[in-house]
């Protein structure tokens, strides 16, 4: 590459937008002594509404630079900007379109995770985008209100590429809650991950992968959110490669879960504490008084994804606090319970190790699982040895039991991950879209993005029914590294 010198190169990024310095929502860089930085709100991604009324969202995966940890920039990936990306906001019944351009040095894709669309939108592994290409996926938004998120899901490197940096939220309205809804005031997400000092440390090392004991929100080391509402709704996604969080604030107060992955619960469940495995997300109502501070934490656990106690972010009240609207007693809104037919069919999992569901790793080119469209089916998760849990694409499920036990009512929900823990069997009632493909699947795996990328991952196709028996159990796959 041709030499150029630090005024041409900024004349250049400035143009193309590559340095982080010029990116629209830089990463403030990590204050050593902690708690005081105020952590950054991801900004809300601002469509271009076409003549037809359909919203077009522009997401470009670039590299940059960031100080995540004390100690000096280091190499980050990004959706327009150097770190995450920014918040996807639409509505039930929403025409929007995804303009997705990779600026990487290599292929990924980009998964709507919580979305319910065709498998040709669903950005796995199939959908590939080469680096300096677009994809323009497009469906109409039609579900619950909910809290999903997208990360890129390249069949082997999932894990890298949302280590560096890669996801974002995607919250889907639904009609009025009656929660706290304005964005970065009494609405504010919450993305917690963990690092390792090492810049670029391997992803697929050990069990789990990458474990780290660096807390970051929203991209900010030890950070404060500043509130200034009575109450706050925190949506918090677990965007951790392993990591398993246990919540708790640092005066045990009690609060509210109003949602879980997949929609809203029928009525606020009032907790001390909540888990989170990768790729789940939780919905909290929490109360405050006026000019106190309290530490949202993490407390560790028994299951190996969830070692050490840590501090993840200050929460600081202004000295008076603007009234909230009152907690609803019931969420409008909430989906309905899924109903299991009496004679839904039964699908069998065994988490083997951690890179084989079943017996047999992730082959891009197997259809493992044929699904008539509409069906609620049940599906058994048995664990056997490490932590995993259990994501399932396109759908939304409700846990029947653990072990013969129901769920605790804050996690009853309408889902699309689950914790499966060792030694230990989940049922599942799974309720599936109507898209059919026969050629082209989605997924269900391991949330743990090491086992994930290891094979511990699975292919399923909806199909009109009655066609189940003539659908080609391989597919092609244009896979070029
Ligand atoms: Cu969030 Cu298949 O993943
Ligand atoms: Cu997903
Ligand atoms: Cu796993």
């Amino acid at each position: 590459m041709r030499q150029i010198n630090r005024r041409q190169f900024l004349a250049v990024a400035a143009l193309t937008g590559l340095a982080s310095a010029c990116g629209s929502d830089p990463v403030p860089a990590a204050d050593p002594a902690g708690f005081r930085t105020e952590v950054r709100v991801p900004p809300l991604l601002k469509p271009s509404r076409g003549e037809d009324g359909t919203l077009t969202f522009a997401l470009t995966m670039r590299r940059g630079r960031s100080e995540l940890l004390p100690g000096g920039p280091v190499e980050t990936w990004g959706f327009n900007g150097p770190y995450l990306g920014p918040t996807i906001r639409a509505a039930r019944g929403d025409n929007v379109r995804m303009k997705v351009t990779n600026r990487l040095a290599e292929a990924s894709t980009v998964h709507w995770h919580g979305m319910r669309l065709p498998a040709e939108m669903d950005g796995g592994p199939h959908q590939q985008v080469e680096p300096g290409a677009t994809w323009t996926p497009h469906w109409t938004v039609d579900q619950p209100a909910t809290t999903s998120w997208y990360h890129p899901h390249p069949h082997g490197a999932t894990a890298r590429h949302v280590y560096r940096g890669l996801a974002g939220m995607f919250i889907v309205d639904d009609g009025p809650s009656g929660l706290p809804s304005r964005y970065g005031v009494d609405d504010i997400p919450l993305i917690l991950q963990d690092k390792v000092l090492d810049p670029a440390p391997d992803p697929l090392k050990g069990t789990f992968g990458i474990l780290g004991d660096h807390m970051l929100v929203n991209g900010t080391y030890r950070g404060v959110v500043n509130v200034r509402t009575e109450r706050v709704r925190f949506r918090v996604l677990n965007g951790s490669n392993a990591r398993m969080y246990h919540l708790t604030f640092g005066d045990n107060r009690a609060f509210h879960v109003v949602g879980g992955d997949a929609g809203l619960l029928a009525a606020p469940v009032e907790v001390d504490r909540v888990s989170l495995t990768p790729g789940e997300r939780v919905e909290l109502v929490v109360a405050f008084t006026a000019g106190e501070q309290v530490m949202l934490r993490t407390a560790s656990g028994s299951d190996d994804i969830d070692e050490g106690d840590h501090d993840l972010v200050k929460i600081v009240t202004a000295p008076s606090l603007s009234a909230s609207p009152p907690l609803p007693a019931r969420l409008p809104g909430a989906p309905a319970p899924i109903v299991v037919p009496p004679q839904a069919t039964v699908r069998r999992f065994r988490l083997n190790g951690h890179d084989a569901i079943n017996g047999k790793e992730m082959d891009m080119s197997r259809i493992d699982e044929v699904v008539p469209a509409g069906a609620v089916e049940i599906w058994e998760i048995e664990n056997t040895v490490y932590a995993h849990n259990f994501h399932i694409h396109e759908v939304a499920f409700q846990v029947l039991d653990v072990d013969g036990t129901k769920p605790a009512p804050w996690t009853a929900g309408h889902k699309d991950t689950v914790y499966v823990p060792p030694k230990s069997t989940v049922r599942l009632a799974v309720q599936f879209g109507d898209f059919t493909d026969p050629k082209t699947p989605y997924m269900y795996h391991c949330h743990i993005l090491r086992h994930e990328d290891s094979g511990m991952m699975g292919q399923f196709v909806i199909v009109q029914p009655g066609t189940e028996g003539q659908v080609s159990r391989t597919i092609p796959v244009h896979h070029h590294p």
